[in-house]
């Protein structure tokens, strides 16, 4: 059955890849992908990739078709200039876009229409440089606040900074191509997030939104909304199993923006 999805409403679908390993299940999956997703698959080397790739694009084509009438296997994709797939729009029956971010153990798709959004998820116990990376490509005033922390409360912070930063660059569907030292976020009163533009950086604070979650104790999840803070934007979350099942779960931003 169809699922709606209204103007000021975001879904996000979930999936841990690791959790799927009954052959039956991932062997419905391979008809899903097109000639060219077959053969990239195949040429991930390590088969934790070839897994997440393989689960990632089940998940991305199974819940594009709960909005419209197109089977899994038959949608088509664009590509813009720096690699944002979107649904070719001769199979748009409603403005549906869709935004990806995948790690081993956590897969998104954001689904929601017209305007720009993006998603990313990380990691928390990924091993990285922090000071290194936020020295290089963070905003000083991000890099200083960093500086300030140690440890485990760095590294939460590092991933929070981090996976906002990768939602904004991801929903203007440019990628790296944006610097990431050009606009910084800020945290006030523990869960209200603030992003700033560098003055010659040509965007403003007031035309997004953001949120992040905790989908679990080890993952970030941030998302950036184009368009005025309302509060009455709604963000809905499912756990899947692509093509076996889902579930509706209650899941509270960690942190946003005003509203
Ligand atoms: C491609 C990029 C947009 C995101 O990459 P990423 O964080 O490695 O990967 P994610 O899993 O979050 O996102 C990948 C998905 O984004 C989508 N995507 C690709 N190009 C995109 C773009 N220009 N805009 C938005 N989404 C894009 C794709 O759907 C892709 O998944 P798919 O190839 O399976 O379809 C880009 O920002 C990048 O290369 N980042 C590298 C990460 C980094 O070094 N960050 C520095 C610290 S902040």
């Amino acid at each position: 059955m169809t699922l709606a999805l209204a103007p000021n409403e975001a879904h996000i679908w979930l999936v841990n890849p690791q959790t799927i390993t009954d052959d039956n299940i991932l062997q419905g999956y391979f008809p899903l992908m097109n000639e060219a997703e077959s053969a990239q698959q195949q040429r991930f080397l390590r088969p934790i990739d070839r897994h997440r790739y393989l689960v990632t694009r089940a998940l991305a084509r199974t819940s594009l078709s709960r909005y419209m009438s197109q089977p899994p296997a038959s949608w088509k994709f664009t590509f813009n200039k720096w690699g944002r797939p979107e649904i070719d729009p001769s199979q748009l029956e409603i403005p549906l876009r869709f935004n990806i971010s995948h790690t081993n153990e956590l897969i998104a798709i954001l689904v929601n229409l017209r305007d720009d959004a993006g998603v990313d998820v990380e990691d928390l116990s990924r091993r990285v440089g922090v000071m290194t990376i936020a020295d290089f490509s963070f905003a000083p005033g991000e890099s200083k606040d960093l500086q300030s922390l140690e440890g485990d409360t760095q590294k939460q912070r590092f991933f929070l900074y981090w996976t906002l930063k990768e939602a904004y660059i991801k929903a203007r569907g440019m990628g790296l191509a944006i610097p990431l030292s050009q606009f910084s976020f800020h945290r006030s009163h523990g869960d209200t997030l603030y992003i700033d533009f560098d003055e010659d950086f040509g965007d403003q604070a007031t035309r997004w939104q953001f949120q992040c979650f905790a989908p679990t104790d080890k993952h970030w999840m941030s998302v950036a909304f184009q368009g005025e803070p309302t509060p009455d934007y709604k963000v809905r979350v499912f756990w899947t199993v692509p093509m076996q099942s889902e579930e509706e779960v209650d899941l509270t931003p960690a942190m946003q923006t005003k509203t």
